[in-house]
């Protein structure tokens, strides 16, 4: 038996935010990074609160990959101000970081029903409606993904005037970790006809929409359709799940720092050249594994669909590291010029058993061995 639920109920379109004002909480906490709650854009959340009376505070303790000592801090903060909302600001990692904060404090001390409320400032992960939140713990250099039906928010609301502000090259990082996300749960063996709707027009917003919004950020349509995209893919992902190049981003990003949807970004071009088995040199072949079928539907989506299936997956590829190139994102990790050869190489094995380990893989089409994950990072270099 399998099941489809959307939990989140999400609001959307002009005007959004009011439903901060509309909601049923009186006493919120918000939870954001210095960035959103030191700049003009904490006003549009607090205003609402303020106007319909609730009590409110701001805990802006929060930086990049939710690491696990400002997860404590914010637990502590959530035990003593006990809010029944909390109202989640800002990125992935503001938002992983609440949806962390309300499951450690409850589990800890579950004093009531705490609702969440995400308000996505990047349109990138879809944790506004995923049941996954990422700690990382920077001294063991692991990145822990959490999974439970307990840490998906209430509510999500979408309003694309928080994302204007989001500078170029982090709308190229989260739109590619956008399109990770849905050709990832696309070709999932754990996908089913629901997940692939949503992800099948997610790949076509983006496909329209991401260059001109990286090409300027005050489209304000092409701001809205990615938020929407953003968010169809993590509806997408949160029902079939992810695959290798997650698996695999998240040890650059704990290893190295790379931004989560940049790792990504330059992975998937190896990752689908690995999984459909089709490189430079293919020929038409009377079989192919089962994800070429599915990465050539992509690739028509896409509009880029070509005579037969390996051309079909070569233009994808090539679409991907062309969009890689148009916005700026290095294709080798050698061209990110802080990372030596040999500290790199040195962590290639420990990179490859985590992401062997990791939970995202486990979904990935073509079931990979250490040895294949350790040459997909080395050939990165
Ligand atoms: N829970 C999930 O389902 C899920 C899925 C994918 C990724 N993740 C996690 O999410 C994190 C990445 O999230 P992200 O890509 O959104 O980046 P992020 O939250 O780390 O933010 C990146 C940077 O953008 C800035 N920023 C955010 N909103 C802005 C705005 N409106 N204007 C200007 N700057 C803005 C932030 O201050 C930060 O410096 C990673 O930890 C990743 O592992 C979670
Ligand atoms: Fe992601």
């Amino acid at each position: 038996m399998k099941s489809f639920e959307i939990k989140t109920k999400i609001h959307f379109g002009d005007n959004a935010l009011e439903r901060l004002a509309q909601m049923p909480y009186k006493r919120v906490l918000v939870i954001t990074d210095p960035f959103i709650a030191k700049g003009p854009m904490i006003k549009l959340i607090t205003e609402p609160l303020e106007r319909s009376g609730k009590a409110y505070e701001v805990f802006h303790d929060v930086v990049p990959d939710a690491p696990i000592d400002k997860i404590i801090i914010g637990v502590k903060k959530m035990l003593e101000y006990m809010p029944d909302a909390i109202v989640a600001v800002g990125g992935g990692s503001a938002i992983d970081s609440s949806k962390s904060i309300r499951e450690f404090a409850l589990g800890i001390n579950h004093y009531a029903d705490v609702a969440m409320v995400a308000i996505p400032t990047t349109s990138g992960t879809g944790s506004e409606v995923t049941s996954f939140a990422v700690v990382n713990d920077p001294v063991a250099k692991i990145k822990h993904p959490l999974v439970s039906p307990s840490l998906t928010a209430e509510e999500a609301i979408l309003d694309a005037e928080l994302v204007k502000s989001v500078p170029p090259a982090i709308t190229a990082d989260t739109g590619m970790d956008v399109l990770t996300h849905a050709i990832e749960a696309y070709v999932s063996t754990n996908h089913n006809e629901f997940s692939t709707a949503l992800a099948e027009k997610s790949i076509e917003i983006v496909g329209v929409f991401l260059l001109r919004a990286f090409l300027n950020g005050n489209d304000t349509h092409a701001r809205q359709k990615m938020h929407v995209a953003s968010c169809l893919a993590g509806l997408a992902f949160n029902s079939a799940s992810l695959g290798l190049t997650h698996g695999m981003a998240h040890q650059l990003g704990a290893n190295f720092h790379i931004p989560h949807g940049r790792a990504n970004a330059m992975l998937l071009p190896h990752i689908i050249e690995y999984n459909a088995d089709i490189h430079k040199d293919s020929r038409s072949q009377s079989e192919y594994h089962p994800s070429v079928k599915r990465y050539s539907t992509i690739a028509h989506v896409l509009g880029l669909s070509s005579y037969n299936k390996v051309m079909s997956v070569r233009s994808l590829i090539q679409w991907i590291q062309f969009m890689n190139q148009d916005m700026k994102i290095p294709a080798r990790i050698s061209e990110i010029g802080t990372i030596s050869v040999n500290d790199y190489m040195s962590k290639v094995e420990t990179m490859a058993e985590a992401a062997l380990a990791d939970a995202c893989t486990a979904t990935n089409p073509r079931t990979p061995d250490k040895e294949a994950i350790m040459q997909i990072y080395r050939n990165l270099w």
